[in-house]
């Protein structure tokens, strides 16, 4: 099939599919660290958080390879998996969110830059994915924060809120 898309484009695009694998790594590493210490709402939540991000991974995947590219299943980068407390393990997942905001935001930047109307559209998905990804997990930092060494009251505040924050995470058959 002809490509619709220009090489930058696929380039950058590719390159957006290590941050997401690495992200779900990073929260599958989040999670586990939480069910060491036997908090089983903040392991659920991301290990949801986890198969968003593999969702997202596959999303960019599939649209390289529906306009005509040869997409590249790559290596994550570097997770970490020691963590000192509740807050040092969410704080990195905001970090995470925030940084990749940024990313899909500069990707929108390309395909600008090549007149490409049809990733600049593909990609409003994730620019709404963002916002939402950024605020569940700002959320989630500020209940953490305001419940100090009383974790219950963490766990007590995901149970009522059954990840509602990942229900958006669009069109996965997983999102509760
Ligand atoms: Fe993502
Ligand atoms: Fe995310």
């Amino acid at each position: 099939m002809t490509s619709l898309l220009k090489k930058p484009v696929v380039d950058a695009i590719n390159g957006q599919v290590v941050e997401e694998f690495t992200a779900s790594s990073q929260y599958t590493a989040i999670a586990l660290y939480f069910d060491s210490e036997t908090l089983p709402e903040l392991t659920s939540f991301f290990h949801l958080q986890a198969s968003e991000e593999h969702m997202h991974a596959l999303k960019l995947l599939q649209y390289i390879v529906d306009a005509g590219n040869q997409p590249i299943v790559p290596a994550t980068k570097e997770v970490k998996n020691h963590f000192e407390s509740v807050e040092e393990a969410v704080q990195l997942a905001l970090n995470q969110e925030l940084k990749v905001t940024e990313q899909i935001n500069n990707l929108v930047g390309i395909a600008d830059k090549e007149n490409d109307y049809l990733t600049h559209q593909f990609l409003q998905w994730f620019v709404t994915e963002q916002l939402e990804e950024v605020s569940s997990m700002s959320d989630l930092l500020n209940i953490v924060r305001r419940a100090g060494d009383n974790l219950f009251r963490i766990e007590e505040y995901l149970s009522r809120n059954p990840h509602e924050a990942a229900a958006g995470g669009g069109g996965g058959g997983a999102a509760a």
